[in-house]
């Protein structure tokens, strides 16, 4: 589940205004710090990471990435690293809703690239794009790690398995119909998973 591409962030961008994590969440940064060795601070990275962009922008910009660099006393490299090998981060702006289509083997071969094609013409932009309400923006990854469910596409932190055009109609006139409504606090990754 690497970024392919994204060679044209730019990384050395910096964006106005101050970057910092409210009193509250620098105590839940600091408790993961604490599950790990002293010296070994860098291993609390990924879950930093999703906080980061869950809070502080919606994606990770090279102000955020800095900043969570000083944080953890880790060199701004280290973080571009990591930030740009999954693409569970965000490295530029994004829609509302991500939707990530497999496009590795077995769910190309299950009809993977024709969702894709479908999704892109449904929504009117293509991949990597963000719709102009963003609302949503179409990515293509590598294995889900669902093979067995194929086609498969992942929305923010939910799964679609088995797709069909039928079925992409239903998820995207659904997530239309609700876009008003806050992100749910159970659909965040950092409370999901850490
Ligand atoms: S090939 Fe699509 S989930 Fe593995």
């Amino acid at each position: 589940m690497s970024h392919e591409n994204k060679i044209d962030h730019k990384l050395h961008e910096v964006t106005a205004g101050e970057v910092r994590f409210s009193d509250e969440t620098l105590v839940r940064v600091q408790a993961i710090i604490a599950r790990y060795p002293v010296g070994k601070q860098k291993s609390a990275l990924l879950p930093i990471l999703h906080i980061a962009q869950e809070e502080l922008g919606g994606h990770l910009s090279a102000d955020v990435m800095n900043y969570v660099a000083s944080i953890l006393k880790i060199q701004p490299i280290e973080v571009y690293e990591v930030a740009t090998f999954y693409t569970q981060y965000y490295l530029d702006k994004v829609g509302k809703y991500v939707v990530e289509v497999c496009r590795t083997g077995p769910c190309a071969m299950c009809g993977g690239e024709d969702i894709a094609d479908y999704l892109e013409r449904k929504l009117a932009i293509k991949t990597d794009e963000t719709t102009p309400d963003g609302l949503f923006t179409i990515r293509r990854v590598e294995c889900l790690g669902a093979c067995g469910y194929a086609p498969v596409m992942q929305i923010n932190t939910e799964f679609h398995e088995f797709l069909t055009k039928e079925k992409i109609d239903k998820i995207i006139n659904d997530l239309r119909a609700k876009a008003h409504e806050d992100k749910p606090k159970d659909a965040k990754w950092v409370e999901k998973f850490f």
